[in-house]
């Protein structure tokens, strides 16, 4: 299959990329900073915070100031994690455009993110869809532990596509995959894929591969391949998840960005600036930039 003329960048680095960051919670006005300067990179679809429990994850505790303290920019998708109603309900008071909600192809790491089995996390996200679908918000859905799960190894591909299904039929007008631990090879994706894409559709797919084994390009290649048109990634190679030990960021945003531009693929996003903006957030955070492409354009990216 041929490659896609176009992608859709997703980008992960306010929510992925901060919520498992170590220390002190991060100044909101850095995160606000962030979102903004992403937006002027090009970037229209950006996962801006998360209404979860601020017991599980303290660093997302501000998603309502980071919010309300963006400057909105036309045309730009400003996405958050919502696990329940109750997130649901703060997410569409705090504005926002669009909603995800999370569940995983494991039943262990189901219980250790959320705290509940597959089934009833599919049970707690249909009012969350009804409740969408009344205020006519989108809501994006996320499988977890794709290619791997941190408590139970290898995962069939045919539970992954089992949970995207039903995400799918409830609603989810787009499925990202997760490989949450990083621990997929390119055949695996291929083959985890073609098993999804057999349930739902391959241009309601997403591609949201973590870097942990320094395979995510090679994975996000051969998907392409697959054709597959929408990928999350971060800036700077930030994020992890605190509920999967040893998980480190997303892919890099500069790093699939050279990638796609190399493959002739139009994104609307400038390399130039997402550098510069991945050097600022470092800088701001005292971070090793994860990015490749971030270090090696830095200095002429300022
Ligand atoms: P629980 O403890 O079972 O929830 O947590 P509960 O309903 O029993 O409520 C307990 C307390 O939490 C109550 O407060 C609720 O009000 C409060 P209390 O009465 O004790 O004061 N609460 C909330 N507060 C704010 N916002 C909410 C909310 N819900 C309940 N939305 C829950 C269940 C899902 C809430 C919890 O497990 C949680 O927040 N988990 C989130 C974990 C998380 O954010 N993980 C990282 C994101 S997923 C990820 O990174 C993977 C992804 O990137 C894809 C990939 O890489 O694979 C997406
Ligand atoms: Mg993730």
């Amino acid at each position: 299959m041929a490659f896609p003329n176009k992608v859709r960048l997703v980008e992960m680095s306010p929510r992925d990329g901060l919520q498992n960051e170590p220390g002190a919670v991060i100044e909101t006005r850095i995160k606000t900073g962030l979102v903004d300067r992403l937006a002027d990179c090009g970037l229209n679809h950006i996962e801006s915070a998360s209404f979860v429990s601020p017991k599980w994850v303290p660093q997302m505790g501000d998603a309502a100031e980071v919010m309300a303290g963006i400057n909105r920019k036309p045309g730009v998708r400003y996405s958050v994690l919502t696990p329940n109603l109750k997130g649901f309900e703060n997410a569409l008071a705090a504005g926002a455009d669009e909603v995800a909600v999370f569940g995983a192809a494991s039943e262990s790491f189901s219980q250790k993110n959320i705290n509940c089995s597959i089934a009833e996390s599919l049970d707690r996200f249909l009012p969350v869809m009804e409740a969408a679908k009344k205020h006519k918000i989108p809501v994006r859905g996320y499988v977890s532990t794709v290619l791997g799960c941190p408590y139970e190894g290898e995962i069939a591909p045919e539970q992954v596509a089992i949970v995207a299904k039903a995400l799918a039929d409830m609603g989810c007008y787009e499925i990202s995959l997760g490989d949450t631990i990083g621990t997929g090879t390119p055949l695996k994706a291929k083959r985890m894929l073609e098993a999804v894409a057999a349930e739902v559709p391959i241009e309601k797919l997403a591609a949201h591969f973590h870097d942990t084994y320094g395979q995510a390009l090679a994975n996000l290649y051969a998907v392409l391949e697959e054709g597959i048109a929408v990928i999350d990634s971060s800036v700077a190679g930030l994020g992890g998840c605190p509920y999967a030990k040893g998980a480190s960021g997303n892919v890099a945003t500069e790093d699939v960005l050279y990638l796609l531009n190399g493959l002739g693929i139009e994104t609307g996003v400038d390399l130039g600036k997402l550098v510069a903006t991945g050097g600022w957030i470092c800088q701001q955070l005292n971070r090793h930039n994860g990015s490749k492409v971030g270090q090696a354009l830095g200095d002429n990216c300022q």
